[in-house]
């Protein structure tokens, strides 16, 4: 039986000229970027040219470029070096009730630290709504962190407005564009971000490496004390053989962009025509049209997430929900509970399926005439 990994929004396979890329610099650089002599010189070379591209990429200037271990390290560092430079001027901050763990888990530690969050609702569109986040601004707002694209449904959210709402606030503006990153053409001057999130192993890249872009007139209190890598934002000896792989990760994707989202789109379709086809009784959640075309969010019709997902693994069928499975239970997703309420069916028989570059038009017909029996099985239990 083949394997389908339909599963791209948890992670990527890292692209060929990746590994190629990353096993030269592998083989013939070892520097510690921070030392004067030839050899960290030689890797100071490479990740210059690194923090060059990918500045590029999102337009931004080299200096506002801050290496982390991650997405969920920019979150954090966005997140507290904000809240902990800003404290003075306020202590409220903005969010969705939708963001990934890694930024509500920061901001549920800064409650109990005494700050205050107000967490924006969505309507069954998976959208938050701009005159709620205009009727939630306050005078001690200093952080207003809401996500680009959601991991769960690929709902796209207003960014561009939002940061034209915030251009002449005390509010900093900071987005995870973690699931964005791939597919849009960001331009952080346009889109009037301050900070913006990015990581490595959704566009092809390797594991543990990602980016805080950080505005040039914006400070934050550094949450990694030690040496004066990343101009003091972020102590520790940068990571030159990932940070390689990540840059090269970033020129594929430069080039290749709108043919992959044609890929997407083609694979997106394809897959709910043959669903159609097979006569299975499903939904799509979230929005159908402010949606990236790699993910894709399906509630089908009398199954039970835990056991709908056992049996396509074992159909060989590598999807997810955005449930967090805990000792064997699951915990319903709380942004579909964000969309539809506690009560829901469809929070219990959601999954996603996130397309990548190697899946085929042959593998969604695969898909929908596996998935056809299981969910007959399902609905007879
Ligand atoms: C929206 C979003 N933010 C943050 C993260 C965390 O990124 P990382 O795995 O690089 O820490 C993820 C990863 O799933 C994500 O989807």
């Amino acid at each position: 039986m083949s394997h389908i990994y339909l599963d791209h929004a948890a992670t990527t396979p890292m692209h060929e000229s990746v590994q190629e890329q990353m096993t030269k610099v592998m083989q013939n650089h070892f520097g510690n970027p921070s030392s004067i002599h030839y050899f960290g010189r030689d890797s100071r070379k490479l990740l210059d040219e690194a923090r060059t591209t990918i500045a590029k990429s999102i337009n931004a200037t080299f200096s506002s470029i801050i290496f982390t271990s991650g997405g969920t390290e920019a979150n954090n560092l966005a997140i507290f070096g904000t809240a902990y430079a800003k404290k003075n001027q306020g202590k409220h901050i903005i969010t969705t009730s939708i963001e990934h763990h890694a930024v509500l888990h920061p901001l549920e530690q800064l409650e109990s630290e005494g700050f205050e969050v107000t967490y924006l609702s969505v309507d069954e569109s998976g959208r938050i709504d701009l005159e709620e986040l205009k009727n939630s601004l306050r005078d001690d707002t200093i952080l207003v962190t809401i996500m680009s694209v959601n991991n769960e449904t690929g709902v796209i959210q207003p960014i561009k407005e939002i940061g034209e709402l915030l251009e002449h606030q005390l509010a900093v503006f900071h987005t995870d564009a973690v699931q964005a990153y791939g597919i849009q053409a960001i331009d952080v001057k346009e889109l009037k971000v301050d900070l913006l999130t990015a990581s490595s192993h959704k566009i092809y890249g390797p594991k543990g490496v990602g980016f805080l872009y950080k505005s040039e007139d914006h400070y934050l209190r550094q949450q990694l004390f030690g040496g004066e890598q990343e101009r003091k934002w972020r102590s520790g000896t940068e990571n030159t053989l990932a940070i390689a792989g990540f840059e090269q990760a970033v020129k594929v994707l430069m080039d290749e962009r709108e043919k992959r989202k044609a890929h997407y789109q083609m694979l997106n379709e394809t897959l709910i025509n043959q669903l159609n086809a097979q006569s299975i009784d499903f939904n799509i959640n979230g929005d159908l049209t402010e949606r990236v075309p790699n993910i894709i969010n399906i509630s089908f019709l009398g199954t039970e997430v835990e056991m709908f997902l056992t049996n396509l693994d074992l159909a060989g069928i590598a999807v997810s929900s955005g449930s967090a499975c805990t000792a064997g239970s699951i915990d319903p997703s709380h942004v579909l509970k964000a969309m539809y309420g506690d009560n829901d069916k469809r929070i219990y028989n959601s999954i996603r399926f996130s397309f990548g570059l190697n899946n085929t038009k042959e593998e969604m017909k695969t898909v929908a005439e596996r998935i056809k029996p299981i969910v007959e099985r399902l609905k007879n239990l």
